[in-house]
């Protein structure tokens, strides 16, 4: 029945405002034969700081998929010199906003009123431009052939300002291209449960930004926005990328800012969305999850297998099964027992480990049944609700279900006080960090969605166990507003949502469903997923109020990553999904400021390969978040299972303990100004454009180039080193020579290897060995690893501080920088290290010193043993000594 927006419209009839609107046919060539506004009444403030203006409907109006707004109101601001605020609204009523509890609005910054980027506009018809001032170059621009239309449901805006196929990067969640294609791209945003995560859909969460490339700079368009939309870009007019933006409600709330590179760019969005929140040390060891344990004495059994294996496991994870009756807050009293899952958790806790479960949104709708979160919710009558005030119920895990009004003020109190109940240290389920899931939030219950309990019993929600329960002594661990009528169950313009029929209360939520402000679903769907991330790291903070936690989502909205990390949802296992991975990550990492996300390794639905399973062991070694994670309908999938996966796992997990205060300080400097923890080649490599299309490999931190093995049954790899970059293998640190850089093809790659380079330039603090915990692994001495680049320089930080305090008063937060043959590390050594420091190499030495000087205060006059590797180029200097202070080392 549903296909293009048009054709939807073809034979609908609206009423809106009380006219009758024949809305027909719509094509293209209609939207652009629309009026536009020109713009009255411009004023700018004295310093030029603020521009505003009128604007009113320049002709007849076309009525598209409403009636066209006679009348709009024009903000400008220079929010600083490398950002510009626009917002359109309208005048006369007030119409829905991202809520500023939400989504806080950045601070105004200093402009020098020496902008980077300017605003510049006619006014008959109103057009703008947004432009890079160094060059003059178009950023964004309106233009005459695609008028702005603004309708009660219906909001459209259109930029002709990239040139011919553009470098665009963002407008999540998606598994397209890293760089976006530039023609017929069609990306929709509206949450959604999207298994299997299929190209050219809506996915789980919402990112309204996009960052652009150019030789001569990069810059970033984010729409403050959680209506529903469709943004298109398309290669339609000769010369131009056009991007145009289809939304079914709220305002245009744009952000443009720019910098001279990514990196900039970056930075200036996380001053918009905000910085990500950092997370514990342990977040960055190995988690273990799989839905379908099916008892506490499979738990125990996978934690003791991987100990037996000797691969370190640092987080064990547990699905739905917990639950009694799919009932979020409760435990099995068969299958888990609170008795026996206190013993693990005392286990896991005893071993330096952690424990993570999930929690869904959705409270079985058992009222008076004993089910006590359910009768503690609609007595302080959390739950979403219907417009006539009772409550929305759909089919979740547990069968009829109700959601928790993330708007209500009692909510933050409820959840609070679920956590505290259920994850209680002393009497519950004691766990470390949490994992949430169908926040989007998803929904069984096919629409008309009007008996949700015979729906469940058609569906066996929930369903009864497969086997029976375990002795339960089974012995473990042996060794907007109401004026404006609107139809927002089937809004004029249908943006493309992937959901059944394209119905928008279609697997979540009623779209009618009303908050307790009286914000509708329609408005704030697209918020669901991260105000529960929000409420969720405030309940676990609300637990242990001095420490962090770890949140891993699926659901976000812009922003989230200020509380919570991120999993790529429902990937399957399949080749073509390993090779995603890459770059749904970099997007989240490097555009969308949630650092902490990764893909669930070897893949949850569908059966993995051994081979599948290692190269993925060996690509997620290089996710922020590393989780090995498997559907219940699946075969097994720890690393354990297959000698060929235990050796990748362990030989990875090698490298990425040793690289762990490395990526932690990448982490940290992430917290204070959204450097990204993982980049693509072409934040490094801005000049190249080679660069500006790589998807398969990236930097970990700044300066650990990651080169996974990418096809099937391959041992090779062609892969691209810039020329103009320096590279050393990460583990025998001799240099790629010069001949082998560009493309080159790495041949011999075994299914235990992945191949990974430092890129020159850069000053890496390494342990000297991993370990099988975290905790063990703070107490390994450190090596520092100089890379220089062709210039004989480089440099680089190390962060270290408690790793679980929240408000850290003790830092240690060192600078070394090496150039000429001099080492300075310099800095502040707040928490104490107590361990030492082993050794400094040195690579690409070209000969042999004739002497190492040493200088500051460190006591550094015992007798160093000097090796040099002349075939390697390898120069190690023995230290042994305390790490606690400044200190600077002279080759001679
Ligand atoms: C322009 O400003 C004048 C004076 O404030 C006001 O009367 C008029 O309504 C404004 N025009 C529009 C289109 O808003
Ligand atoms: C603007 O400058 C003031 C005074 O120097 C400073 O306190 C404030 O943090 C600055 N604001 C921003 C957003 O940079
Ligand atoms: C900048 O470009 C615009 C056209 O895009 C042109 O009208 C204007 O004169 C240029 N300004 C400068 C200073 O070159
Ligand atoms: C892109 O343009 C082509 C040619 O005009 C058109 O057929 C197609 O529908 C457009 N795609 C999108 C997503 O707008
Ligand atoms: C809300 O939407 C449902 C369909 O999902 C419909 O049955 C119901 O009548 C609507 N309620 C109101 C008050 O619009
Ligand atoms: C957690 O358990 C402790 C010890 O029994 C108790 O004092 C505390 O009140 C419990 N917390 C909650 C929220 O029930
Ligand atoms: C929501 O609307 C109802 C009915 O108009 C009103 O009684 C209630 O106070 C409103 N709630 C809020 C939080 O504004
Ligand atoms: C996965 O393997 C299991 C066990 O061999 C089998 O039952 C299942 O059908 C397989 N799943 C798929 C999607 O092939
Ligand atoms: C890229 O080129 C620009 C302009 O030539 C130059 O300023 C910049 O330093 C170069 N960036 C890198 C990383 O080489």
């Amino acid at each position: 029945m549903r296909t293009r927006s048009w054709v939807k419209a073809l034979s609908a009839f609206h009423v809106l405002c009380g006219v009758l609107v024949h809305a027909e046919y719509v094509e293209p060539s209609r939207l652009d034969s629309c009026p536009g506004y020109n713009a009255v009444n411009v004023t700018t403030s004295t310093n030029g700081r603020t521009i505003s203006a009128d604007l009113v409907l320049a002709g007849t109006p076309c009525n598209v998929f409403g009636k066209d707004l006679q009348q709009l109101r024009l903000q400008v601001a220079y929010e600083s010199d490398n950002r510009i605020h626009l917002k359109i609204i309208d005048p006369l009523q007030p119409r829905y906003e991202v809520p500023e509890s939400v989504f806080p609005r950045p601070q105004s910054g200093n402009s020098t009123l020496n902008p980077n980027i300017q605003f510049t506009y006619t006014t008959t018809p109103f057009l703008f431009n947004i432009s890079r001032v160094g060059t003059n170059e178009t950023l964004f621009a309106t233009s005459a052939g695609h008028p702005l239309i603004f309708e009660p449901q219906y909001l459209r805006i259109k930029s002709s300002g990239s040139p011919a196929d553009a470098n665009i990067y963002g407008l999540g969640e998606h598994t397209e291209t890293f760089r976006l294609p530039t023609r017929d791209l069609t990306r929709t945003f509206w949450s959604r449960d999207s298994y299997g995560i299929p190209t050219g859909t809506n996915l789980y969460g919402n990112h309204p930004v996009y960052f652009e490339h150019r030789l001569t700079g990069t810059h970033g368009v984010f729409l403050l926005s959680s209506n529903g939309m469709d943004i298109k870009i398309n290669d339609t007019q000769p010369g131009v990328t056009s991007i145009e933006y289809n939304v079914i409600g709220g305002v245009l709330d744009f952000y443009f800012f720019a910098g001279s590179n990514p990196l900039e760019v970056s930075r200036e969005y996380a001053k918009i969305a905000g910085a990500p929140a950092e997370v514990p040390y342990w977040s960055f060891g190995l988690h273990q999850c799989r839905f379908g344990y099916q008892n506490f004495v499979d738990v125990a059994g996978v934690i003791t297998n991987y100990s037996a294996a000797g691969i370190p496991l640092e987080t064990m994870w547990t699905d739905i099964d917990y639950m009694d009756r799919r009932r979020v807050f409760t435990l099995d009293p068969d299958y888990f027992p609170l008795s026996r899952m206190r013993e693990i958790v005392d286990h896991l806790h005893d071993n330096g480990q952690k424990y993570i479960v999930m929690v869904d949104p959705a409270l079985g709708y058992f009222p008076n049944e004993g089910y006590a979160p359910v009768d503690r919710g609609i007595e302080t009558d959390i739950f979403l609700k219907w417009p006539n005030g009772s409550v929305v119920i759909g089919v979740v895990w547990p069968g009829p279900s109700v959601w928790p009004d993330w708007f209500h003020p009692k909510v933050q109190d409820f959840w609070n006080g679920e956590f505290e109940l259920f994850f209680n240290e002393t009497e519950g389920l004691d766990i470390d960090g949490v994992w949430i899931d169908m926040n989007e939030p998803a929904s069984f219950c096919n629409l008309p969605c009007t008996d949700p309990w015979e729906q469940s019993r058609e569906r066996q929600f929930p369903p009864p166990r497969a086997f029976p329960p375990p002795d339960i002594n089974t012995p473990i661990f042996v060794k907007a507003t109401k004026k404006n009528k609107r139809s927002i169950l089937d809004p004029p313009y249908a943006i493309s949502d992937a959901a059944p029929n394209g119905d928008l209360s279609a697997t979540t939520s009623p779209v009618n469903a009303t908050h307790f402000n009286n914000l509708t679903e329609y408005d704030v769907h697209n918020l669901y997923g991260t105000m529960m991330s929000t409420s969720t790291h405030l309940a676990m903070l609300n637990r242990r109020p001095e420490l962090r936690t770890l949140v891993i989502t699926r659901s976000t909205f812009a922003g989230a990553g200020r509380h919570v990390g991120k999993w790529l949802g429902d990937n399957l296992s399949t080749w073509e999904q390993y090779r995603f991975s890459i770059a749904g990550m970099l997007g989240f990492t490097s555009i969308y400021q949630i650092p902490m996300v990764g893909s669930d390794i070897c893949g949850f639905g569908d059966n993995t390969t051994e081979t599948l399973c290692a190269r993925w062991a060996m690509l997620g070694g290089f996710y922020p978040f590393m989780r090995n994670h498997n559907q219940d309908t699946s075969i097994s999938q720890e690393f354990y299972r297959w000698p060929l996966v235990t050796q990748a796992a362990k030989n990875v997990l090698d490298m990425r303990y040793r690289l762990l205060d490395y990526i932690y300080t990448a982490f940290h400097t992430a917290s204070l100004d959204g450097t990204p923890v993982l980049q693509p080649l072409f934040y490094r490599f801005p000049n190249d454009t080679n660069t500006f299309s790589i998807e398969h490999q990236f930097l970990y931190g700044s300066s650990i180039l990651v080169s996974p093995v990418t096809e099937e049954n391959s041992t090779s790899v062609t892969i691209y080193l810039p020329p103009e970059g320096r590279y050393y293998d990460f583990l025998t640190f001799a240099p790629v020579p010069e001949s082998r850089t560009g493309n080159v093809t790495l041949t011999n790659v075994d299914f235990t290897k992945i191949p990974v380079h430092i890129v020159g330039g850069a000053v890496v603090p390494l342990r000297v060995e991993g370990a099988m915990i975290t905790d063990e692994l703070r107490k390994k001495d450190f090596e520092i690893v100089i890379a220089p680049d062709k210039n004989g320089v480089a440099h680089g930080k190390l962060y270290v501080d408690d790793g679980v305090s929240i408000g850290q008063s003790r830092q240690t937060f060192l600078t070394m920088e090496y150039g000429n043959g001099r080492l300075t590390i310099t800095g502040e050594f707040g928490h104490p290290l107590n361990v030492k420091l082993k050794r400094i190499r040195i690579l690409g030495v070209p000969k042999r010193p004739s002497g190492v000087n040493f200088g500051g205060q460190a006591n550094l006059n015992t007798t160093k043993e000097v090796e040099y590797d002349g075939e390697k180029k390898v120069l190690n200097v023995e230290l042994g000594t305390a790490f606690e202070s400044a200190f600077s080392l002279q080759l001679l």
